[in-house]
């Protein structure tokens, strides 16, 4: 088994990493946690219909057990939900010493997350992620939250979870769009911190190359966990650096800030978080190559990359303006100032102010609206 600690202000805390671990999850839960009466489980109705029999079993031989079921998708990860969620622990007359299992993807990670975060002033939580978006990088380094008004995570907090535990096994029930999805935040990590990881996948990928099926096949290959793995050490290393997001926790934001701006103007049941990040780190690379700082072929080599991830290279019918507008509602942005997560060079993120707003709109042009 991996295992990789992450230290912050208030909590030390693991992230256990193993193919299958979920049979055997009562020992890591037992070993972490003592004391307390109740495991509260939250998760949607689509992963309570794959796994709801299999989790219940396993857990229920050890623990009392409750479970809430929320909706699934991402217009539901909102101030409803909430309630719900809160309304239930209420009726289970759940303590501060009690225990809730986030699982599932980052919609429910973030809820369930901002849930223990208020409720009673703090509750223990395990999350326990099921995609790769949320293995990868949701589940790790305490930012939990709600939607608000169409606009994405407005409410929130910090509140870094007790234990994180990482089961790749789990990804292979995942739709297709879903692998696509999480792809787009491996390529993140890729081209902003660690090259490698995307040579790792093109020499895994090599071998599928024109396999309809390459994508679940990438994904069940046994090096795959080890990918999970990097990408998981590099989050846990900005999140002990900059826990609170003012300085390099930033660089994660890479291709975030039109992917959150498109989500936003086309609504969240129209297109993925991760599609329209990959969009939106097209959208990042053109501009740092109109700014000098990546020598112009640089975007053809990812292109390539993205026909053999599936990954969506533009989107028709939609308004620059609108983009616009919805790009001023982004959480890095001051009144005056926006603010753009860009590449000085491979692996060399830097934090740009003020850029000028033609670059912004001509790269939205060129990389989506074609
Ligand atoms: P998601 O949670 O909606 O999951 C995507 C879909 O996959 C859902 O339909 C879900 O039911 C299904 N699913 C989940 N696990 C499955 C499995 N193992 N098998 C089959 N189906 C499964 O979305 P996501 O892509 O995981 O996360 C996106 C959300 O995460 C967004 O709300 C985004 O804002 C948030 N996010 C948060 C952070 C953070 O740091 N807190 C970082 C990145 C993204
Ligand atoms: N996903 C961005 C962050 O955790 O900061």
């Amino acid at each position: 088994m991996k295992s990789v600690e992450i230290k912050t202000l208030n909590r030390k805390y693991k992230v256990l990493i193993e193919n299958n671990i979920t049979g055997g999850i009562i020992y890591h839960i037992k070993e972490n946690f003592s004391n307390f009466n109740n495991l509260i489980v939250i998760l949607n109705d689509k992963l309570y219909g794959i796994y709801g029999e299999r989790i219940n079993k396993i857990l229920c031989t050890s623990f009392k057990l409750n479970t809430i079921i929320i909706n699934d998708g991402e217009k539901y990860k909102n101030i409803d939900t909430l309630k719900y969620i809160y309304q239930q622990l209420l009726k289970m007359n759940i303590h501060r010493n009690d225990v809730i299992l986030s699982f599932g993807g980052g919609v429910t990670g973030d809820i369930a997350g901002f849930a223990a975060a208020t409720f009673n002033r703090g509750i223990k939580l395990i999350q326990y992620p099921t995609t790769i978006i949320a293995q990868v990088d949701s589940s790790i380094g305490g930012k939990t939250g709600i939607n608000f008004k169409n606009t994405k995570n407005i409410i929130g907090c910090f509140y870094q979870p007790h234990l994180i535990v990482t089961d790749p096994e789990l990804l292979k029930t995942l739709d297709e769009n879903e692998i696509i999805n999480g792809f787009g935040e491996i390529i993140k990590y890729g081209l902003v911190f660690d090259y490698q990881i995307i040579d790792d996948i093109l020499n895994i990928s090599g071998n599928y190359k024109n396999d309809e099926n390459r994508l679940f096949k990438i994904i069940e290959n046994a090096d795959f966990e080890n990918i999970i793995y990097k990408c998981i050490k590099i989050k846990a290393e900005i999140v002990e650096k900059d826990e609170f997001d003012l300085n390099e926790r930033q660089f994660l934001n890479f291709g975030h800030t039109i992917g959150h701006a498109l989500e936003k103007t086309i609504g969240f049941d129209n297109i993925n978080h991760g599609q329209a990040v990959s969009l939106g780190i097209l959208c990042a690379l053109d501009m740092s190559e109109n700014l000098g700082y990546l020598k112009r072929d640089f975007k053809k080599d990812i292109l390539a990359l993205y026909d053999i991830l599936k990954l969506p290279k533009f989107i028709s019918k939609i308004s620059i303006k609108k983009i616009m507008k919805s790009l001023k509602y982004d959480k890095k942005f001051t009144s005056s100032k926006n603010r753009f997560i860009l590449l000085k060079g491979l692996n060399k993120p830097v934090i740009y102010n003020n850029l000028n707003e033609n670059i912004v709109k001509n790269s939205i042009i060129n990389n989506m609206l074609t």
